[in-house]
């Protein structure tokens, strides 16, 4: 990926199964989650009235549901389960000597 950088996010360790970090590159709030043992980075804020997903968001097996009003969004893909045709962005993770990394396109 041309202009792509990556940016560590934490340890292996220190993102537990069913839990969330947030990173800030620039402008752009990511939550990384952990889910069925796999690490999932995106946006970190809603697509509906930009709620930090991160904090406000609960999530349900593979479902991240924003308190402020409800929309749901597909950890695994970033799809919103409830508004066709929108979706969190998600980024691509590398796990590096036991620290995760989120690859982000500095360009976009
Ligand atoms: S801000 Fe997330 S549903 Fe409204």
């Amino acid at each position: 990926m041309a202009g792509a950088r990556k940016f560590k996010v934490c340890s292996e360790s220190e993102l537990a199964e069913g839990s969330v970090r947030t990173l800030k590159i620039f402008a752009r709030q990511i939550a990384v989650y952990k889910i069925g043992g796999a690490i999932h980075a995106m946006d970190g804020l809603c697509k509906h009235m930009n709620a930090p997903l991160a904090t406000t968001g609960k999530i349900k097996g593979t479902k991240l549901i924003c308190s402020w009003h409800g929309w749901e969004y597909d950890i695994l893909t970033g799809e919103c389960l409830n508004h066709s045709g929108i979706a969190l962005r998600h980024y691509p993770v590398i796990i590096e000597n036991g620290e995760i990394f989120v690859e982000f396109e500095l360009n976009t």
